[in-house]
């Protein structure tokens, strides 16, 4: 897959802008270990995961599961669904979306402007806990036994995982394969081991680091809801058959009040990042002094800040949530600012 870094000067459809993103080098150490990240968001949509959405579709026409004028059924949290949105409407199919009140409502909006029919799980309006469990069953039922209609199931997809294949040649091509640690945040484990299986062919010697909030399941440790968006998997959800625990050398816990001081923080460097990158960049902040010298970290920023203005980036919101620390935030703002200099 060489020349991933090239595109045409004039493409004609909106999927044809998907990856070859850009790597901003965020925070460099006294020892010559660099933070890089990888802004997914300027994929069309504002996230990574257009990339899997394509591919999941593309593989289901090869399979003869979709043909013209096919429904797509998927449950998600928004950014997956924006993705389907744009892809069902250049290929011709009718994509409907499972969703609940939890989802961020300008990703709600944004579907319905593609042409997308949403579906809520709670009608009634719902409360804030994730209703990852119930959205997927509806979604399953709603597809079964009817003709030219698939539930993509994003959970349990290998398109998922090889939708990020491309990330892995982006990097090792921007990077002449100079990568010591791949850090990302773990929900479906599509972005993060997709990358890390293909990249492992690629780099054999690197460090796969995961990140899901505090209140997950699949590393360990006490359920209890959470509000980074997207990611992660809650109680009562089944932990997706690509998260594979043999391509993660770590997996690690981020609560969501360090997770939003991050992005935050991070917001005043001039650049807007989402709920669960806050977390995968709390987490590479910490970590980037203790690695050996001139040691490269890789983070994936599954999605920009924009979609959160309401939320993260709002003070009466996270106030009333006891998510706002000023003093969490302004330790991070004195990391940042002390990486930034050297
Ligand atoms: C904002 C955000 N962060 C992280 C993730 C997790 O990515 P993955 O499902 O590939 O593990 C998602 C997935 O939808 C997401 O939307």
């Amino acid at each position: 897959m060489s020349g991933a870094l090239t595109r045409p000067a004039v493409v004609s459809h909106v999927s044809d802008l998907i990856g070859r993103t850009p790597l901003l080098e965020l925070a460099t150490t006294e020892t010559g270990s660099r933070l890089l990240l990888k802004l997914e968001m300027f994929n069309p949509t504002g996230t990574a995961k257009i990339r899997m959405a394509r591919q999941m579709i593309l593989d289901a026409e090869e399979r003869g599961e979709l043909r013209p004028g096919g429904r797509i059924i998927e449950s998600t949290s928004g950014n997956t669904g924006l993705g389907l949105a744009v892809v069902a409407a250049e290929r011709g199919y009718t994509f409907t979306a499972v969703v609940d009140h939890h989802a961020c409502t300008d990703k709600l909006r944004a579907m319905k402007a593609l042409g997308t029919e949403l579906v809520y799980v709670d009608e009634d309006g719902g409360g804030e806990e994730l209703a990852t469990a119930a959205r997927e069953e509806l979604a399953e039922e709603m597809a079964r036994g009817k003709d030219n209609t698939i539930f993509t199931e994003q959970h349990n997809n290998p398109s998922n995982g090889v939708g990020y294949f491309p990330v892995a040649h982006e990097l090792h091509e921007a990077l002449d394969g100079r990568i010591d640690v791949l850090i990302g945040a773990v929900g479906t484990g599509g972005a993060l081991c997709g990358t890390t299986r293909e990249l492992r062919k690629l780099i054999p010697e690197f460090a796969t680091v995961g990140v899901e909030p505090k209140g997950s399941i699949a590393f360990g440790g006490p359920a209890h809801d959470y509000y980074q968006s997207g990611t992660g998997t809650p109680e009562g959800a089944e932990i997706g058959a690509l998260v594979d625990f043999d391509l993660i050398d770590e997996g690690v816990k981020v609560g969501d009040v360090e997770a939003f001081a991050t992005c935050r923080a991070v917001a005043r460097t001039g650049l807007l990042i989402g709920g669960s990158a806050g977390g995968v960049v709390y987490e590479a902040l910490t970590r980037l002094g203790t690695l050996p010298p001139g040691s490269t970290m890789v983070a994936l920023i599954n999605d920009g800040g924009e979609k959160y203005l309401d939320t993260v980036f709002d003070d009466a919101w996270m106030n009333a949530r006891n998510l706002l620390d000023p003093a969490a935030e302004r330790e991070i703002d004195e990391l940042l600012t002390k990486l930034r200099r050297n």
